[in-house]
């Protein structure tokens, strides 16, 4: 199995890049953001919950979203792999991924870490929405208050895998295509392994 983590602040193209590396590498993506706004548009309770911190720009609490992973993780038992794109984004989620991926006898292989200037991710989430129909791209303050909380409460998750040496950091300003590139030169290096 060849698990990886697809890190960076919101709007740094961790979805952009997602779907071309699932569809390359036959991954299983595993998104947070996506799998919370699906709730919500189904109305469950889940989703209704969720909706009050989304909308703010803060965090869905830990055990909310430790929940859903777990879950999807036991419904994708045959997948060869999977990438985590927008989570774990607390120590607390890296600690129970560890531990679900443990009880699997796997674990992450990398962390690929996306960065991206604070006055482009502003520009690139209010570009997308004026289109994407998302309420926390809508205002400036949200997405100020989202990339506040990931300063507070999600970049000590890159220390969190530092830690054991496998945080990659990957220029994410510059074209689709060539920083697709890059991010598959670091997948290859470690599956040639
Ligand atoms: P989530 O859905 O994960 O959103 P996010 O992290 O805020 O990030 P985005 O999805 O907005 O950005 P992205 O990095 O995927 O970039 P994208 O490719 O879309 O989370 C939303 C909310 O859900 C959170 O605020 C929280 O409330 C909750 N939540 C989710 N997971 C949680 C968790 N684990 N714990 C607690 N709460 C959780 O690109 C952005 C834009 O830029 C697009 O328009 C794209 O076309 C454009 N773009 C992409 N690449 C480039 C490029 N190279 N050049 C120019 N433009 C580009
Ligand atoms: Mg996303």
């Amino acid at each position: 199995m060849f698990n990886l983590i697809l890190f960076g602040p919101p709007g740094s193209g961790k979805g952009t890049q997602s779907e071309r590396l699932v569809d390359k590498y036959r991954l299983k993506h595993l998104s947070t953001g996506e799998l919370l706004r699906s709730e919500i548009s189904q109305l469950t309770a889940l989703g209704l919950e969720a909706k009050n911190f989304m909308d703010k720009g803060q965090l869905v609490p830990d055990h909310v979203v430790i929940g859903m992973i777990s879950t999807a993780l036991d419904a994708n038992r045959e997948s060869s792999g999977f990438l985590f794109d927008g989570f774990p984004r607390t120590e607390v989620q890296a600690e129970a991924l560890d531990k679900l991926l443990q009880e699997k006898n796997t674990s992450i292989r990398v962390v690929l870490a996306l960065k991206v200037s604070e006055e482009e991710l502003i520009k690139r989430l209010l570009n997308r929405g004026l289109t994407s129909g998302r309420v926390d791209d809508v205002t400036e303050t949200v997405i100020r208050e989202r990339i506040a909380e990931y300063h507070r409460k999600t970049s000590p998750v890159a220390d969190y895998y530092d830690r054991s040496g496998k945080v990659v950091y990957v220029e994410g300003e510059g074209s689709v295509d060539h920083i697709f590139d890059q991010l598959c030169e670091e997948i290859d290096k470690r599956i040639a392994e």
